[in-house]
């Protein structure tokens, strides 16, 4: 049995996907928020895969979920709001009590999802966390291997929403420093096919997989493709950044919910290394730009 976590979200449901196509059981641990017909847990039943209702920051209910598990697909956690000690929380602590539960219940797979750019250095706290989250599966005894995946997108582009509140801002669109940082979006499946396929393959293991899209967008080009499918006709300027947290203080005022890490993510690169590792399974060519118009309508 592999528990997915955040089998319900983005990535998750992918996941899930692929499983199924190699017929391998698969539980799913969701806070199945709201009623039963608006929440996601009708749609998990019907996939007949194993559910277990819950919040995985609470080590009983994570204990629970791992119970009789061989494999530890960790997809769970969001890039969208959240405030800095939830930041924590999920993209770290989580990671802990996991590995710690997991040897503890002889898990022998475990997938980690991390994030390209993420490291110990970054301005962005989410990338920080993610990469401290990756040296506490590296010294874990069980199987592992790490993804690290740019954006990705499905017909939702979960990046693009975190930015939406900047593009509607007028006269201008604020891009903090340069805009020169890059992101490679890659198709959710391909993510996903991925890490089904890495699961039972030994070159897998002890490896750390950097996915990119075909396409390497700095953060003002995305900014220009984004418009000009949005028909925006806004200028970009850009505010420069001396620090991040002087640019904090300067989009805070202007954007009263803005996400928490907004600078950290827009300023961050999101793009593979040169070195070439090979990976579980073939990429696909599926570019961003071929799914934005569907992206956009849904927005
Ligand atoms: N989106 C991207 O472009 C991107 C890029 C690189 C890496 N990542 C990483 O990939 C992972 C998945 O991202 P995503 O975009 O697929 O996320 P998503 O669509 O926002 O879904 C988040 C998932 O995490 C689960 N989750 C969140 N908090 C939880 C909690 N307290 N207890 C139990 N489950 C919880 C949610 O489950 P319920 O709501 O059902 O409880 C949901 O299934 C994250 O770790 C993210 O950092 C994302």
């Amino acid at each position: 049995m592999i528990l997915v976590l955040g089998g319900s979200g983005l990535l998750g449901s992918a996941i899930l996907k692929h499983l199924q196509q190699q017929r391998y059981p698969a539980r799913v641990l969701t806070r199945g928020m709201g009623d039963w017909q608006s929440s996601n847990l009708p749609n998990l039943k019907a996939m007949g895969v194993e559910i277990v209702v819950g919040d995985m920051t609470n080590p009983d209910v994570l204990g629970k979920a791992i119970n009789g598990c061989t494999g530890v697909i960790h997809a769970g956690g969001s890039m969208l709001q959240t405030s800095p000690e939830e930041m924590k929380k999920i993209h770290l602590d989580v990671v802990s009590e996991l590995a710690r539960l997991s040897e503890l219940g002889g898990v022998q797979r475990f997938i980690q999802v991390s994030c390209l750019g993420s490291s110990q250095y970054s301005d962005c706290a989410m990338m920080r966390y993610k990469w401290e989250a990756e040296q506490v599966i590296k010294e874990a005894p069980f199987y592992w291997t790490i993804f690290r995946p740019s954006y990705f997108f499905d017909d939702t582009f979960p990046f693009l929403n975190i930015l939406m509140p900047v593009l509607k801002l007028k006269p201008f669109i604020p891009v903090p420093g340069t805009g020169l940082s890059e992101i490679e979006p890659i198709c959710v499946d391909d993510v996903a096919n991925q890490i089904v396929q890495s699961l039972y393959n030994r070159n897998a293991v002890s490896k750390v997989y950097e996915l990119g899209g075909p396409v390497t967008y700095t953060m003002l080009e995305f900014i220009d493709l984004v418009k000009h499918y949005m028909k925006i006709k806004t200028p970009i300027m850009h505010v420069p950044t001396e620090s991040a947290g002087k640019s904090a203080k300067f989009f805070g005022k202007i954007l009263k919910n803005m996400h928490t890490d907004l600078i950290g993510l827009m300023t961050v690169d999101s793009r593979c290394s040169e070195e070439e590792l090979e990976l579980p399974a073939p990429l696909s060519e599926r570019t961003l730009e071929e799914a934005l118009p569907r992206i956009i309508k849904k927005l």
